[in-house]
């Protein structure tokens, strides 16, 4: 630990509004300005268990929203990051420097080939943190992906200079995160977790646009049809225990389909429909909330 206590919340200072640090797809923050009026005023505690780059988190967490906050996801890597920037951001950003001082193709190469070496998983999880937030701010559309063996495999980006260190948003997320619960868990097991007066906002991997409601594929992130099911189910226990519950998904006749009954909003959002970034174009996608 390092410095101040990390265990219990921080007030947010003046000026610091805490915000994503990582480049992470399907992120949120260009959407919260159509989500805030869905937000409830206040929960006793906010559960968000598909993480990613935690746009509404930090948004949520700026304005004191609740008294207590549990962020998890399955991505181990991801998690780990977030307990280093909540527990020892000075040494991250020791490391980080030194990425930023070696940066070059060659090196990019190097770091991206450590989860290959012997003993990996067991490393200090800062080295693994900053490693992470080297890769994502330098690999190609700061993605995170993996291969069968669980080795990150993304090309180098074409970044003239990429912002490997931004010390103050790293400090104000730090601050964020203090006394915040982050663990690694698959989804379901919200389910026992939250309850009345809690408030859950889930952002799956989204149903592709071309899906139907009777879609089976399995896409890439191992996120299909089955676990949309089950999603929906966890998403119905929670509402019948009173906890308020928002979901944000693609538009289509599948999801419709099984969030029939609770109230579906729609937001416009502006992704990539193919894979040329030159194609953006605004979609529609929904918000499902049971309040
Ligand atoms: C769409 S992203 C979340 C985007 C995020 N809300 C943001 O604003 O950047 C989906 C996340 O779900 C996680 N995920 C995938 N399958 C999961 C599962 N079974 N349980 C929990 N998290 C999962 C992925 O690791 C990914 O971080």
């Amino acid at each position: 630990m390092t410095g101040s206590d990390r265990s219990t919340q921080k007030p947010i200072r003046a000026g610091r509004s805490p915000a994503p640090f990582l480049k992470w797809a399907g992120g949120k923050n260009a959407l919260l300005e159509q989500y805030q009026p869905f937000f409830p005023e206040r929960a006793k505690t906010y559960y968000e268990p598909f993480v990613g780059g935690g746009a509404v988190f930090f948004h949520l967490r700026s304005r004191d929203f609740a008294d207590r906050y549990c962020l998890s996801d399955i991505n181990e890597e991801l998690i780990n990051v977030y307990r280093v920037v909540r527990d020892r951001v000075d040494d991250l950003i020791t490391l980080l420097k030194r990425h930023q001082q070696e940066h070059n193709r060659e090196y990019y190469y190097r770091i991206r080939a450590m989860d290959r070496q012997p003993g990996w998983p067991e490393r200090d999880p800062v080295e693994r943190a900053a490693r992470m937030i080297y890769l994502n701010k330098t690999g190609y559309n700061g993605l995170w992906r993996v291969n069968s063996r669980g080795h990150f495999n993304v090309p180098m980006g074409r970044y003239r200079n990429p912002a490997i260190l931004d010390e103050p948003r790293l400090r104000a997320a730090s601050d964020a995160l203090a006394g915040v619960e982050i663990a690694v868990k698959d989804f379901r097991a919200i389910a026992g977790e939250a309850g009345a007066d809690d408030f859950v906002y889930f952002d799956p991997p989204y149903v592709p646009l071309s899906a139907t409601s009777d879609f089976t594929g399995y896409h890439a992130n191992g996120f299909g049809s089955e676990e949309q099911r089950a999603l929906a189910e966890v998403y119905r226990r929670l509402s019948a225990k009173g906890c308020r519950v928002m979901l944000s998904n693609s538009d289509t006749p599948f999801v419709r389909e099984l969030y029939a009954g609770f109230r579906i909003e729609t937001v416009q959002a502006r992704r990539a429909i193919n894979s040329k970034a030159s194609r953006r174009g605004l979609i529609s996608e929904v918000v499902v909330l049971n309040y």
